[in-house]
């Protein structure tokens, strides 16, 4: 047991120097930003028309200008970071396009496409589709199975997690390990108000396999797998949970999340990120937020 390698890298500082509080540890930890390539999509036709989530009303009222406007500030905001954004050109009978996570998993220029379980937004998959190939990806592909992108897939440095129970087949974790050569951590969501992954789950450090996510929203088996894999996870509670807290885009240092998670700013600081707190609160009406606004596009 001695000589077994710590797993992550607060475990490793723990070890090396075991005398001192855990906050101190943890603010010693360095944290660095790595430059990324998002795709977004401009909510210019965003609605509330249909209800395929609980935080989908179609009675409320979208204020689509002020929708524009905060999306904008994120765009903006991951620019001023250094980050690249791409855009994709919204579609007038794809209202939920600017959830654009949900298109496709890219990894090490591999494009897996999507396949909705939804009707209402199945016709997104093949733009995103075209996106990839008209940008000259060309390990591209159709997937079987359903499975809604990022919604659903989370990387770290050892695994790809992925969710199910909700949206994303569990067919369509073998079709993503095949394709990816990952291994894939299958978890099963149970609570319909955190319906993808990404609402329950948020991957901080993908070099170190440094998570934080929300326990009720996972089944007792996966949370115990998930207890296993990540012992020094970042442990969200409810109202943050609630407040789609943990749909969140980490570079490795800075944290953008929605501005009602106030409870995680503190964990997250003392861990050494920055957390910055963004206000999406016209896109939370169709159940989503920041990270559902964003795929990666890692090369
Ligand atoms: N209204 C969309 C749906 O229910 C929201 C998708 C949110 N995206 C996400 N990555 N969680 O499909």
């Amino acid at each position: 047991m001695g000589c077994t390698r710590p797993r992550t890298r607060a475990a490793q500082v723990a070890r090396e120097e075991p005398s001192l509080p855990r906050e101190a540890r943890d603010f010693r930890t360095q944290r660095t930003a790595r430059p990324r390539r998002y795709l977004m999509c401009p909510p210019a036709h965003f609605k509330v028309t249909y209800s395929i989530n609980p935080w989908m009303d179609p009675e409320k009222p979208v204020d689509l200008p002020l929708a524009l406007a905060q999306w904008e500030d994120l765009r903006d905001r991951y620019r001023s970071l250094g980050h690249t954004v791409e855009l994709l050109d919204p579609r007038p009978e794809l209202p939920d396009m600017v959830f654009a996570a949900n298109g496709a998993t890219v990894i090490d220029n591999r494009v897996l496409g999507a396949r909705f379980a939804h009707p209402e937004r199945a016709a997104e998959a093949e733009v995103h589709l075209d996106w990839f190939r008209a940008h000259g990806f060309t390990t591209v592909h159709e997937p079987s199975h359903i499975n809604e992108g990022e919604g659903d897939f989370a990387v770290t440095d050892s695994y790809l997690l992925a969710g199910r129970g909700f949206r994303s087949s569990p067919l369509s974790h073998d079709e993503a390990q095949e394709f990816f050569g990952r291994p894939v951590i299958g978890l099963d969501l149970v609570d319909p108000r955190y319906y993808h992954l990404d609402t329950a789950l948020c991957v901080l450090d993908d070099s170190a396999d440094e998570i934080m996510y929300y326990p009720p929203a996972f089944s007792r088996g996966s949370r115990a797998v998930l207890a296993r894999l990540f012992p020094d996870a970042l442990i969200a509670e409810e109202p943050d949970a609630a407040a789609l807290g943990l749909n969140a885009v980490s570079d490795g240092h800075h944290v953008l999340l929605p501005q009602g998670a106030i409870g995680l700013f503190d964990p997250l600081r003392a861990r050494g990120y920055e957390p910055i707190g963004m206000d999406l609160g016209e896109l939370l009406k169709g159940g989503g937020s920041v990270k559902c606004c964003t795929q990666e596009i890692r090369s």
